[in-house]
């Protein structure tokens, strides 16, 4: 495994995508004075520059990424450069049209948007790795490059690619997995339909078929296409591993709904965990998803800080309706994110363009020019993360974990299952939500992490566990740890069997419970709990075999049958929920599990007041975002990094502000505080 953490300079990185090819060389004069004015010192450049750089096949033309570095490092900004084969230009398509990916039912998609290859193609890889290639060996020792940037959200819109070369590929993959057609056909439960296979070209993805496809073979192709995805990083960290001396990176998605590539895997790949997120515009509590997709970003990190490699200083363009962020809303966001971990706050892009699918897109430098809103926000948060420049290097407090498996996600959310309603985001964020509301910080993690620091483990819908995952779960309770379990977890194996002898399969003995059937509920139905809660969408027939019943259904179709359990284990305990409980119910069961594992936030705040703890050895900052209408008072003592005041049992914050503390450290000497320049 590439180790994390080594990659940072001097303070928080600050910048955002920079694209100057999109402008006339005069404009970079004034975006570099613009840069210096914001504080921004890491520009990500030439991420779609491929059809620039190469015009025709094997020639390339350097000269005005030439100038353009030398103007950034003139400037002194840091440049992320782009391998730029995000894209591939229009001649790779027109001379190879095999290159060009197909959906499931065959559709071919054409070039005229981006990413229009297929993941598994020969020609792409070749042409790709020869750009990594000609751009490594040219730009490997410019002042200016401070990392390198392969691809660009690799999987983003060409995932999954059907095609004849795509199939003999995943044949390949197969093989390699399988090693021969007995042990596939097993594995896939071929006896099932009249599918068994007898020779391995009669083997295809998982093309638009009469009825449901299997679920295996299904499975496997998800697998398949994200190993895909990740041999292409691979493949060109190995031409930059001859070739450059600094950190590689690549831009994950988590937490913005993309669910196919299995960032898990991809970590060791790395030598900088970069995430890009957005906000879903619609929602009033975006910054919930924010935390979220913040802490699962520090989990693949394995807790070591990362960087936030995109996100927006306002509006999108790509949602339905792109709200604009409120005054004070890019603040908090970007300091959530470093509050949680982040060692770097980029953005996708600089310079707002005036042509192309995202001119609609906010950028630091809006359409209207630096005299705005979104501009002097920049200045201010490029002063703010100045100020900041200590936390670097230092890791989140988490005494909370919660699983996830991405392989999980796939399994339960394939068709041909007893509900629809269950999906595997929902248990998510209704845990990750109610630690939230509660003020404690969680990790999300892969069920194969090391679970031993947490004071509570909560496992939402793991419908597909591996026997040594759920075994160390176990092992994690009888050591003394607590956990909960949410409904239709454990019940496949890797390869989608089922196991046998009642549900939740894999976490039976541990939860000391046994259901013999699930009972779904219809669309809207609700049931009520004897403890006053309700629920909906899932019910099992459960029997305690060995645990405690804390609630039972009052109603629905399964009167007096257990809803809620909890089971002692060696030192521990494991708890199950078998419904989907209410958000009021939500709170109350996470509020009772901190209780009994003893995990609590890192001072007492009133909720909608986020606050994370950032430690390195001896010392700690505490950040404070305040995303409620009014000032709250904490009892926290330090110095407070963003105002340079100093506070003794009682820190202010303003509705909507943001403070960061180091704590305990009240010296004498006056902090010195960069101001904005806007
Ligand atoms: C992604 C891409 C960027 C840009 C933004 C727009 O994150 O990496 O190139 O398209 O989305 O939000």
């Amino acid at each position: 495994m590439r180790q994390h953490g080594t990659w940072q300079g001097d303070g928080i990185f600050y910048g955002a995508d920079y694209n100057p090819e999109q402008w006339p060389e005069e404009v970079w004069a004034e975006d570099v004075a613009l840069m210096r004015r914001a504080g921004v010192d890491l520009v990500s450049v030439g991420i779609f520059s491929w059809a620039l750089l190469e015009p025709t096949p094997g020639r390339y033309e350097f000269g005005w990424l030439d100038r353009a570095l030398d103007v950034l490092h003139d400037g002194g900004i840091n440049v992320d450069l782009a391998t730029a084969t995000a894209s591939p230009p229009p001649w790779l398509a027109h001379r190879h049209p095999e290159t060009l990916p197909r959906t499931a039912d065959g559709t071919v998609l054409w070039p005229g948007g981006r990413q229009a290859y297929c993941p598994s193609s020969p020609v792409f890889r070749e042409r790709s790795l020869a750009l990594v290639e000609a751009v490594a060996g040219r730009y490997a020792e410019h002042p200016a490059v401070v990392m390198w940037h392969i691809s660009n959200e690799l999987g983003c819109h060409n995932v999954h690619c059907y095609c004849d070369v795509s199939a003999e590929a995943f044949r390949r993959w197969l093989r390699e997995r399988y090693g021969d057609l007995d042990t596939l056909n097993a594995a896939w439960g071929t006896t099932f339909w009249s599918q068994r296979y007898d020779d391995w070209a009669e083997i295809n993805p998982p093309r638009s078929a009469p009825t449901f496809a299997n679920p295996t073979q299904q499975l496997d192709f998800l697998r398949f296409s994200s190993d895909e995805q990740r041999a292409q990083l691979r493949a060109e960290r190995e031409v930059l591993a001859r070739l450059v001396r600094q950190p590689v990176t690549t831009n994950f998605m988590i937490g913005t709904g993309i669910k196919y590539l299995d960032y898990h895997s991809w970590a060791s790949d790395v030598d900088v965990v970069s995430n890009d997120h957005y906000l879903t515009a619609a929602d009033p509590l975006s910054h919930l998803g924010l935390a979220l997709a913040a802490d699962h970003t520090r989990g693949v990190a394995g807790g070591d800080p990362w960087l936030l490699m995109e996100h927006s200083t306002s509006a999108v363009n790509w949602q339905p309706r792109n709200v604009a962020k409120a005054p004070g809303q890019l603040r908090r966001n970007s300091l959530a994110h470093v509050a949680r971990g982040a060692d770097g706050v980029l953005f996708f892009q600089w310079r707002a363009s005036r042509a192309g699918a995202e001119k609609f897109h906010s950028a630091l430098v809006p359409h209207a020019g630096p005299d705005t809103k979104v501009f002097r926000e920049v200045c201010q948060l490029g002063a703010d993360l100045k100020a900041l420049a200590e936390v670097r290097g230092s890791r989140v407090d988490a005494e909370v974990a919660i699983l996830f498996d991405w392989e999980a996600w796939w399994g339960v959310e394939l068709d041909s299952h007893p509900s629809v309603d269950v999906t595997y985001a929902d248990r998510l964020r209704a845990l990750h939500g109610a630690l939230w509301r509660a003020g404690v910080t969680t990790d999300v993690v892969h069920p194969s992490a090391d679970l031993s620091g947490y004071q509570l483990v909560l496992v939402p819908t793991l419908y597909l566990v591996r026997d040594a995952d759920a075994e160390a779960l176990r092992r994690y309770v009888d050591g003394g740890g607590t956990a909960l379990v949410t409904y239709f977890s454990g019940i496949v194996d890797e390869h989608d069997h089922i196991r046998l002898g009642g549900y939740p399969g894999a976490f039976r003995d541990l939860l000391g419970v046994r259901t013999e059937e699930f009972f779904p509920l219809r669309e809207g139905e609700r049931v009520r709990l004897d403890d006053g809660a309700t629920a909906d969408v899932w019910t099992e027939w459960l029997h305690p075999e060995g645990a405690e019943v804390l609630a039972s259904y009052a109603d629905g179709p399964l009167p007096g049958v257990a809803a809620l359990t909890r089971h002692r284990v060696g030192r521990g305990t494991a708890w199950y929920v078998g419904t989907r409980l209410d958000e009021a119910a939500t709170d109350r069961l996470v509020a009772r599990l901190l209780a009994e594992a003893g995990a609590r936030p890192p001072v007492a705040a009133p909720t909608g007041v986020e606050v994370v703890r950032r430690r390195a050895g001896d010392r700690s900052w505490l950040f404070v975002i305040n995303h409620t209408d009014a000032e709250v008072r904490l009892d926290v003592t330090g110095t407070e990094l963003l105002g340079g005041a100093r506070c003794t049992g009682e820190l202010r914050v303003p509705a909507g502000e943001v403070a960061v503390v180091r704590e305990g450290h009240v010296g004498a000497v006056p902090l010195a505080r960069p101001t904005a320049t806007a």
